[in-house]
């Protein structure tokens, strides 16, 4: 088994299914956590991802297939997706990876998902296919509010890891999300992200 990459919340893991690669993702125990509580939130990350990835599968997010899940030790066993991290991408590749972006959290939204952790690391390109990791985050709500917090997050990101394109993938992630949830839905979020910047905290990005 080899180590691929050792996250804040657990380690990912190149490893062998049925013969064929498979990633193992863990999630470490934190010792400055309450244990009974930090037992509580690890178990329930790993369940509620391995559980929304299938579930997505049903409306045409492509996510890696589950093979084993292990909740008393926070493990999931999954397909391992060959490609390259959004991230990664540069140039033309990388605003068509981001408007597939879009229209997979317009799908994603539309069916009652925030994913909650929307950054270019957990979208990968395969195959000409964007897939879409890492739903540890992830929250059933429909509220405009939850939608929008994910939506000011990609852009927040997109700021900080893509300066130098961020208008144009800013607004090539709009418009797939638009042809994902109809313009009127589209309207309230994009205001609403406008609401969430206009609260102190958050400054506004461009
Ligand atoms: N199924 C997969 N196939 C291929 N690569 C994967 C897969 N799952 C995870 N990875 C790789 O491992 C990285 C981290 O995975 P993931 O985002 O699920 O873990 P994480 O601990 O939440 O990481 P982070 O804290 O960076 O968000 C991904 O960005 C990707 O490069
Ligand atoms: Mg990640």
């Amino acid at each position: 088994m080899k180590l691929l990459k050792k996250g804040a919340e657990g380690d990912i893991f190149l490893t062998k299914h049925e013969n064929v690669l498979a990633i193992l993702k863990t999630r470490k125990k934190k010792q400055y956590r309450n244990q009974i509580l930090d037992d509580k939130i690890r178990t329930g990350r790993t369940i509620r991802e391995s559980t929304v990835m299938s579930e997505v599968k049903e409306f045409g997010v492509r996510t890696p297939l589950i093979y084993q899940v292990d909740p008393t030790d926070c493990a999931i066993l999954m397909q391992r997706i060959k490609g390259s991290v959004v991230r990664d991408l540069s140039g033309k590749k990388l605003v068509s990876a981001c408007r597939e972006i879009g229209k997979i959290t317009g799908t994603l939204h539309k069916n009652g998902i925030m994913h909650g952790d929307l950054t270019t690391s957990n979208f990968i390109l395969s195959g000409g296919k964007i897939y879409t990791i890492d739903f540890g985050l992830s929250q059933r709500t429909t509220r405009i509010e939850d939608h929008a917090v994910d939506l000011r997050l990609f852009k927040e990101i997109l700021n900080s890891a893509h300066v130098g394109m961020m208008k144009t993938l800013w607004s090539s992630f709009l418009s797939g999300y638009r042809s994902a949830v109809g313009p009127v839905r589209y309207g309230q979020i994009l205001n609403h992200v406008s609401v969430i910047e206009g609260r102190g905290r958050y400054a506004q990005v461009v």
